[in-house]
């Protein structure tokens, strides 16, 4: 195994997010109280109290993840699908993190190769590099809104091509891969007999497209390959990070026994209290007030931050974001780019707004990019982007650009 690289996203976080007076770098829509989340719920007769039951006994539970919330998760992937997705075809895990690892620890090792979406979260293409697989990564095109190109996804092709990594939505770009590209890495992964994994942790988090678009990307589990696999969570479109639930899905039952397998190394079972708040979010009575109210957030939030990159179109340009929580903006003077880290730093130093460089966080092709993430409580924005503006007038030009 080679030695892991640092984390860096998770560790700009770390060191950065605990000091910052206004968090411009959040990328969970803004997170909610178990009081908001009944508040919201069309179940009238509920209260706090009663999404836990104080005199159920503490024991590991059903130890795949609670019935409850693994039914919840199999409507939700069964809704508008002719075949259902069984229950027994999900497997709770603490935050989608925890099933990023398990798939990538199950299915990829030496002597495999890797093809992975490319900006994208560190540890879907740094861990299978660390189990000894090879590791290529499919890149988005910033000129075309984004867009990987297909064409040069078959070209990465090879005969030991184990397992496709998609991330859709895009952290960072906000980006989404289209159904029609989907049906084509779906028709080339299959003609292969390739696995593919999507995160869709920012899934359904969707603000620029609507269900009515010829474009709007199902979940991968609902395109009819059983080879397909899904992480998700509640932490980013369900504003319940705090929770640490996620889950792996797949149609393959041989895959989630395969990660089942893996899983008894490290989890056994995930809080009961924490299963049993998750299955009340994502209830029939509660899961639509609360992805409205954050798909609500993140339209008025994005609005405000599209003013703000106009009135500096001078010195930033982006592709707006489709869905997702997050936004890629590129900073430049004079043409070049700016020193992303140097921005981030004297910025949060000088006015407490956290934002993230995206060439630390992302890779060093993105230089001059930093990270927002817009979908925080609509005050805070606000005072951001009035410090952001402030500080573009004083601090930006003495700046060091990128070397
Ligand atoms: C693409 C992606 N996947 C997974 C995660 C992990 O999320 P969690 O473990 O909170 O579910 C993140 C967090 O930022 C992410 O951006």
């Amino acid at each position: 195994m080679a030695p892991i690289p640092p984390f860096a996203v998770e560790q700009w976080m770390d060191e950065y997010e605990t000091k910052c007076k206004y968090q411009m770098a959040e990328t969970c829509c803004a997170s909610i109280s178990i009081n908001e989340l009944v508040e919201l719920s069309d179940n009238k007769q509920i209260k706090p109290s009663d999404l836990i039951d104080l005199s159920s006994a503490q024991g590991y539970g059903t130890t795949r993840g609670s019935n409850e919330l693994r039914n919840n998760l199999s409507a939700l992937y069964s809704s508008k699908v002719g075949t259902p997705l069984s229950p027994d075809n999900v497997l709770i895990t603490p935050g989608a993190i925890a099933a990023n690892h398990l798939v990538l620890y199950s299915l990829t090792g030496p002597g495999d190769h890797v093809i992975c979406h490319y900006p994208t979260y560190q540890q879907l293409y740094s861990i299978p590099a660390t189990l000894g697989a090879e590791v290529d990564l499919w890149k988005s095109n910033p000129a075309n809104n984004w867009l990987p190109d297909f064409e040069s996804l078959k070209s990465l092709i090879k005969e030991n091509t184990k397992l496709i990594i998609l991330n859709n939505p895009q952290n960072p770009t906000g980006a989404i891969l289209p159904r029609s590209l989907l049906q084509k890495i779906i028709d080339l992964a299959e003609s292969k007999q390739i696995t593919i994994l999507s995160d869709e942790v920012y899934r359904p988090l969707f603000h620029g497209i609507t269900p009515m678009d010829k474009d709007f990307p199902p979940s991968i589990l609902s395109m009819g390959y059983k080879n397909t696999i899904v992480t998700g969570s509640l932490s980013k479109a369900y504003s319940l990070a705090g929770l640490r639930v996620g889950w792996i899905a797949s149609r393959s039952p041989e895959i989630i026994e395969e990660c089942a397998k893996t899983r008894d190394y490290t989890t056994i079972s995930v809080s009961q209290l924490d299963q049993s708040v998750a299955a009340f979010a994502l209830s029939q009575d509660t899961i639509h007030s609360l992805l409205s109210r954050n798909i609500q957030l993140a339209k008025a939030n994005l609005e405000l931050l599209e003013r703000w990159i106009i009135k500096h179109d001078e010195y930033c340009s982006w592709t707006k974001p489709v869905a997702g929580t997050t936004a890629f903006i590129k900073f430049e003077r004079d043409g070049k780019p700016i020193d992303a880290a140097a921005l981030c730093k004297d910025l949060q130093e000088k006015t407490g707004v956290m934002i993230l460089p995206g060439d630390v966080g992302f890779g060093e092709e993105f230089k001059g990019y930093v990270r927002v993430g817009y979908v925080n409580k609509t005050e805070i924005v606000k005072e951001s982007l009035e410090e952001m503006r402030k500080y573009m007038r004083k601090g930006y030009d003495d700046l060091p650009l990128s070397a």
